[in-house]
């Protein structure tokens, strides 16, 4: 197990520079296997869902360079082999094999994805859009046979804009016959990012990032490039660190407008920050307000962070809500602030009170997924004595060198392996 440890207290100066977003990344290393040929991407992040995909890149038999942080895959010889649970489990993102696979070769066998445990987490969408383009799903105690004699575009409304869902059917259709129509699409720039990378290879999608995807489908991919997005979620995190106890601390390389929803919550909360083309300077505010916050899909207020802010909100003075309306269990963070000096009360499965502020004192608490391991570290950068997060391992799935990132701009935090 690794555990983190913050001794808290302190103040954060200097820059933060954000790596390229997990899930973009996780989506645009299999979309690589709807290629013949070498394909090129940049900004990958070093975090372990990365490690967890080369595996399976490497178990296929694809080719594989991987240096800092590019990735040169060439897929020509891959070998289209049943994925086994033990790797599958790893991460969500491995269900991206599923639709390339299938795109590519009518086929694919593997097992039900992983990831974080924040709730059910069901794929029915994604299957949906499998068996509108013409294939087959047998499914038994969590693994999938899914193939097609023809795949053929369709068009497919997604009951509610999933983001899997959406990069799913968007891989398939690529590959089928005609055109697809993705009605109430996911428009998560990390959507925009594969699909841009998909017709650097020659697909033809228009419409991504809109609630409307449209895809002619192709014979074949060549070879083509793509640079990861700047991790809105990573960079969301660390201006919230910011907003806690930044002493004009700039969060570099990002997209503003990507955390545009987040920028307007802080101003709302009285938070000096002052926002640039690519970077964020931000500081602590002594007069923070409380406010109310519904998560939403993209461009709402993100659920990747609601975790995070909930942090900031119980510094305000007064109550704030919180309300999650895409997962039905992420609040499993509320426990472990609590026993750090938090005053939250949660009315339902999908809906926090927070009354602020908070003194916050160092405890052992756990990072029972990775945006709850956020917040406890942002929890433990605002609190006196020592914070022991366990489990750390969950935080070191999504945030790349977050111990040197944060060391860097003035914090006191270690990890240690147990
Ligand atoms: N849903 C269904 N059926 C489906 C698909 C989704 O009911 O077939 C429901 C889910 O249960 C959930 C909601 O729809 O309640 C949203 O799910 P979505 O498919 O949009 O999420 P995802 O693709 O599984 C990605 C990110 C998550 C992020 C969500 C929402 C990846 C690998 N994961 O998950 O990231 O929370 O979109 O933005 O891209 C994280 O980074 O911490 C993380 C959990």
């Amino acid at each position: 197990m690794k555990q983190i440890i913050i001794n808290g207290g302190g103040v954060l100066k200097g820059e933060i520079k954000i790596s390229g977003a997990k899930n973009s990344a996780v989506a645009l290393i299999p979309a690589a296997l709807l290629s013949n040929e070498k394909v090129t991407i940049t900004g990958i992040p070093t975090i372990s869902d990365i490690d967890a995909l080369n595996e399976i890149l490497e178990y296929l038999e694809a080719t594989v360079l991987l240096k800092d942080d590019l990735i040169k895959i060439d897929a020509s010889n891959i070998i289209n082999k049943k994925i086994p649970e033990t790797i599958s489990i790893k991460l969500r993102a491995s269900y991206y094999f599923m639709s390339a696979l299938l795109g590519r070769y009518k086929h694919v066998e593997m097992y039900f994805p992983g990831g974080c445990a924040i709730g059910a987490r069901p794929i029915d969408q994604t299957l949906k859009g499998f068996r509108a383009l013409g294939a087959t799903v047998i499914e038994k105690n969590n693994y999938f046979k899914i193939f097609a004699k023809e795949l053929k575009g369709a068009y497919i409304y997604l009951d509610m804009p999933s983001v899997g869902a959406t990069i799913n059917t968007l891989l398939v259709a690529t590959r089928a016959k005609g055109e697809t129509i993705i009605e109430n699409a996911a428009r998560e720039p990390e959507i925009v990012n594969v699909a841009n990378f998909l017709n650097s290879m020659g697909a033809k999608i228009t419409g991504a990032g809109t609630s409307k995807i449209k895809i002619i489908g192709v014979d074949s991919l060549k070879s083509g490039f793509a640079e990861v997005i700047p991790d809105r979620i990573e960079a969301g995190t660390y201006v919230i660190a910011g907003a806690l106890i930044g002493e004009n601390l700039t969060i570099k390389n990002i997209i503003p407008e990507h955390i545009e929803n987040l920028i307007l919550k802080l101003k709302e909360m009285n938070v000096p920050i002052q926002v640039n083309t690519t970077d964020i300077i931000v500081s602590k505010s002594d007069n923070l307000r409380p406010t109310n916050i519904r998560t939403a899909g993209y461009p709402g207020f993100p659920t990747d962070l609601q975790q995070p802010i909930t942090v900031l909100l119980s510094l305000a003075k007064g109550v704030s809500t919180l309300e999650e309306t895409i997962y039905e269990k992420r609040f499993q963070n509320v426990r472990y602030l609590n026993e750090m000096g938090a005053d939250i009360k949660q009315l339902s499965d999908r809906i926090i009170k927070i009354n602020g502020p908070t003194n916050y004192m160092g405890k052992t608490v756990v990072a029972t997924d990775l945006r709850a391991g956020a917040s406890m570290i942002l929890a433990g950068l605002v609190a006196k004595k020592t914070t022991y997060i366990d489990k750390a391992e969950h935080i070191l799935r999504g945030y790349e060198n977050i111990e040197k990132k944060l060391k860097d701009v003035g914090a006191d935090i270690t990890i240690n392996n147990l």
